[in-house]
């Protein structure tokens, strides 16, 4: 058996399926760019027929991100492996077409309403038909967890001799436990007459917080292809985390004589670049990514680091990229510098967005002494992009204090046009979200406000996320300055300008000038 495990990432297609965390198009190639350097094996980039904007998605991300495999998820049916076909078709002999149906008794009689034969039926017909329109398929036993062992070893069996070269056996609602899952991979693969032909992959939801110890037992009984997102985001409480499959092979190599070609010092820049674009803060304990999970609080575990590494970390911080993250930046570095680091963290500037962003970081270094890769992602616009924005924060003045009413003025340019309101509110942000929503419609109904300071200090760069729902699209938006209220007031306008037809409202409250 080989000794390659194979990284499938999901994070644009069931890590995008996450409340909240749906990314525009160039939010995906920049997510698709970053995954490339991090070195895993195939990108999921999305599911084409589900929206023009993912076919689209699928489609440049197969035409401009080079090095890993393809995937666009179909369903087992005409239209989505057609649509899948041709989205992921400039990716040529790195393309791949992911089929799936579902083959537990649940999902088939109340969701598809089929009989087992027919599911079997429609799932060889699905692969031979991907098999026709692309080098490479991948087949999906959805909800496999659940399903009957004995109809599953037909299902893998008969799509394997329709052509699929990987047979993927998802725990789609994260119900299996370690020796259970472990188990079941073992069967499958020493069951199923023709399993040689095929790479089997695991996809394990974390509903009760077993995600990656699932992986991990499918890695021990033969699976070589593990599904998994950035930060574990994904459906409910997620799919399993890339960062701790990766770093648990690479740390326990003695155990596991497995390799994966992920390059682990990126794995941090790519965790904060895609926590960044989607508004999804990782939570400070979070294994491998977590602000604390190098940090050292007690005085027994401060003296002991200093005496020896070792004696409390298992792996280095330099080993995820943390170390060489931490390099600070100042108001007397260069351009040069600012533009290394900016591709160490997987972000290319032309000449022109280079003295933009120059210009920001000097300000910002009059501000703030130590300059932190947080803070140089955070200069780039509130949402992250250095693209021209619908709107535009010009100006914001707040008047606020103990037993004062707070106002805000502000000054919005839409589409080149400045416009001015001003509101009272509970607090400043308050007066400040009020006096912005006023000037445009549809203005959103907010569902999140959340604060992080990005940085160390009192003059750190607060980051505040702002997510938004107009019908039934929900969109997220981020700001950082080292004014909170500034940054809030940039995160609003961020997730407004991810709203379609926000426009310039007619008639809007005068600004007097405050
Ligand atoms: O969780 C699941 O079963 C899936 C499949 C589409 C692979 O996401
Ligand atoms: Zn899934």
């Amino acid at each position: 058996m080989s000794d390659r495990i194979y990284i499938f990432d999901t994070t644009l297609r069931d890590g995008e399926q996450s409340p909240g965390c749906s990314m525009n198009i160039d939010e995906k190639i920049r997510v698709a760019h970053s995954l490339s350097a991090l070195g895993v094996d195939i990108i999921e980039a999305g599911f084409p027929i589900a929206s023009p904007g993912d076919f689209e998605a699928v489609h440049r991300i197969a035409s401009e991100v080079h090095g890993p495999i393809i995937a666009g998820l179909a369903r087992a049916a005409e239209g989505d492996i057609r649509r899948a076909a041709e989205a992921v078709k400039p990716a040529a002999e790195r393309a791949r077409i992911h089929t799936f149906i579902a083959t537990s008794p649940i999902h088939m009689e109340a969701k598809l309403r089929m009989s087992p034969e027919q599911v079997l039926e429609r799932a060889v017909d699905a692969v031979k038909l991907a098999r026709s329109l692309a080098p490479e398929v991948e087949f999906s036993a959805e909800d496999a967890g659940r399903s009957d062992m004995e109809f599953l070893c037909r299902v893998v069996e008969a799509t394997i001799a329709a052509g699929a070269r990987i047979i993927n056996i998802p725990d789609t609602v994260g119900y299996m436990t370690p020796v259970e899952f472990g188990g079941r991979i073992r069967e499958l693969i020493e069951r199923v007459p023709n399993s040689d032909q095929a790479i089997f992959s695991v996809h394990c939801h974390n509903d009760l917080g077993l995600a990656v110890a699932n992986s991990v037992a499918a890695i021990e009984n033969g699976a070589r292809q593990v599904e998994c997102t950035i930060n574990g985001l994904g459906e409910r409480a997620g799919n399993a985390a890339l960062e701790e499959i990766v770093m648990i092979l690479r740390t326990r190599s003695d155990r596991y004589d497995l390799h994966a070609a992920v390059d682990t010092t990126k794995i941090v820049p790519t965790s904060k670049l895609v926590s960044q674009i989607t508004g999804m803060p990782i939570q400070a304990n979070k294994a491998i990514v977590g602000a604390n999970a190098f940090a050292h609080e007690s005085g027994i575990h401060q003296d002991g680091v200093l005496k020896h590494q070792k004696t409390y970390e298992i792996m280095t911080p330099e080993s995820v990229g943390l170390n060489k993250n931490r390099m600070v930046l100042g108001k007397h570095s260069g351009r040069a510098a600012l533009k290394a680091r900016y591709l160490y963290l997987g972000r290319e500037l032309d000449a022109e967005q280079l003295v933009e962003v120059f210009n920001k970081f000097k300000i910002l270094a009059d501000k703030k002494k130590d300059i932190f890769d947080e803070d140089l992602l955070a200069l780039l616009h509130g949402d992250g992009t250095i693209e021209d924005l619908r709107i535009k924060l010009a100006a914001l003045h707040i008047t606020s204090g103990m037993a004062e009413t707070p106002v805000a003025a502000v000054e919005i340019e839409i589409e080149g046009v400045l416009h001015k309101a001003e509101a009272e509110g509970d607090g400043p942000v308050d007066a400040s979200f009020k006096a912005i929503q006023s000037l445009v419609e549809p203005n959103g109904t907010l569902l999140l406000y959340a604060v992080n300071a990005i940085t160390a200090g009192t003059d750190a760069q607060g980051e505040v996320t702002v997510r938004l729902q107009d019908g039934d699209r929900i969109v997220n938006g981020q700001g950082s300055d080292t004014d909170i209220v500034v940054a809030s007031a940039k995160a609003l306008v961020a997730a407004l300008n991810k709203l379609p037809n926000m426009h310039a409202r007619a008639v809007h409250a005068q600004y007097s000038g405050v």
